[in-house]
């Protein structure tokens, strides 16, 4: 699908996404800039318990395969 994650790898950017966006990983974290961070819906429960275990979590860091 056209999540961040897919976009990401379309575009050649190195993102990793060891679970292929089956919420099961962290290795998709990002940094959404915060202007972009308003516009997004909140995480849902599941990305958020995924979230906690990704190193150097910020305010604004979400699961780049959950953006879509
Ligand atoms: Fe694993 Fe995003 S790729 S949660």
């Amino acid at each position: 699908g056209d999540n961040a994650l897919y976009l990401a790898h379309k575009h050649g950017i190195d993102l990793e996404g060891a679970c292929e966006a089956s919420l099961a990983c962290s290795t998709c974290h990002v940094y959404v800039k915060s202007e972009f961070c308003a516009k997004l819906p909140a995480p849902e429960e599941r990305e958020d318990d995924m979230l906690d275990m990704a190193p150097m979590l910020q305010e604004n860091s979400r699961l780049g395969c959950q953006i879509i």
